[in-house]
Parts: structure tokens; C-alpha cells; sequence
């Protein structure tokens, strides 16, 4: 296992649509897999796409820990997603903090889709159809855009809302304050 060297906004594998993974099962993959595991617990991040770590496949891992599910929202242990589809459950959006490990020591308020559907592939190739909502909804979302070369300053509706990170204190919300650090980045 490895720690890999995570890419920066600017860097061109960031910007372009990644491939489809062919053989999920090959040792490639595997290696990929685990060194992105290693790599985000290194950064302590909520989720990392491959393109991140300058490998243009389409892979994303992602979890929520206990303390950042949101009241009513469970806990998501992490999740290995290959060739992943999205599919919005309506169109309510709401607007939250996102940071992002490409796009260090920023934070901004980004529209999402409140509930959603995904599927692809896990770290065995089986079959993956699940339906998300909060905290959850907005990572998957946020990570498969990096398969599609999107950066959540993309996403955002208000660029006034983009702001370094030890500067969010002087935006009110207090509701839902973000993590300090990157720990809340993906
Ligand atoms: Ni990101």
C-alpha cells in the first residue's frame, strides 16, 4: 500500500471525463483500491475519485462517520464504487459546505440534490443500488462529478460563497457548522 499523490485543482487529469473500468477484478484495480483507502485515511477526507490521485478511471470510495451524519442520517462505513450512475429522486437541492481534498484550505456552499439513487460496482464487482439522502447524497455526488472532471466551485450558484476555510466562522450558519481542516474535504 501506498500513499498517492493527491492532485490539485488546476492539474488537467482533473478537468477530463475519466474511463470506465473494464476488469474490476484486475490486480491494477485491487492495488488502486487499496492505496486510495490508504491515502484517504492519510488525508482524512470523506471520499476520493481516482482522477484525484491522477488516475483516470472511473472509482470513488466515500464514507460518513458517525459524527458527521446529520440528525436522522446513519453512518456509512466505506464505500468502493466502480463506474457509478446517478440518478436525482426529484428535484429538491439544498445548499451546504464542501470542501475538497483537490482544492485545498477552500470551503463553499454548493447546490446538490437532496435525494438520489446510485449504482455501479463495489470492490468485488458486485452489483451496488442504493438510495441516499444528506451528507451521503452530497459526497457521492461530489466524488462522481470528479469523474466528469467537475470541481464543486463548478457546482456553485454564488461565488461569494466560496471562502478560505478559517474564514467560514464569519458566515452565519450555525446550523450545520463545517469541520475544521480537511477533514470534511472529499
Ligand atoms: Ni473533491
Amino acid at each position: 500500500m501506498a500513499i498517492l499523490k493527491i492532485a490539485r485543482m488546476g492539474h488537467p487529469v482533473l478537468r477530463r471525463p475519466a474511463q470506465p473500468i473494464t476488469d474490476p477484478a484486475a490486480p491494477e484495480i485491487t492495488r488502486l483500491i487499496e492505496d486510495m483507502i490508504e491515502t484517504l485515511r492519510d488525508a482524512g477526507g470523506l471520499g476520493l475519485a481516482a482522477p484525484q490521485v491522477h488516475v483516470p478511471l472511473r472509482l470513488v470510495i466515500f464514507h460518513v462517520p458517525g459524527d458527521r451524519a446529520g440528525p436522522g442520517e446513519s453512518a456509512l462505513s466505506l464505500t468502493i464504487l466502480m463506474n457509478p450512475l446517478i440518478e436525482p429522486l426529484g428535484p429538491e437541492q439544498n445548499s451546504d459546505w464542501e470542501g475538497c481534498l483537490s482544492v485545498p484550505g477552500l470551503r463553499g456552499q454548493v447546490p446538490r440534490f437532496d435525494r438520489i439513487r446510485y449504482l455501479g460496482l463495489d470492490g468485488e464487482g458486485k452489483a451496488v443500488d442504493r438510495e441516499a439522502s444528506g451528507l451521503h447524497a452530497r459526497v457521492v455526488q461530489h466524488e462522481c462529478d470528479h469523474l466528469d472532471g467537475i470541481l464543486y466551485p463548478r457546482r456553485m450558484t454564488d461565488l461569494g460563497l466560496l471562502t478560505f476555510e478559517s474564514e467560514v466562522k464569519h458566515f452565519p450558519r450555525a446550523a450545520n457548522p463545517p469541520p475544521e481542516a480537511d477533514e470534511g474535504a472529499a
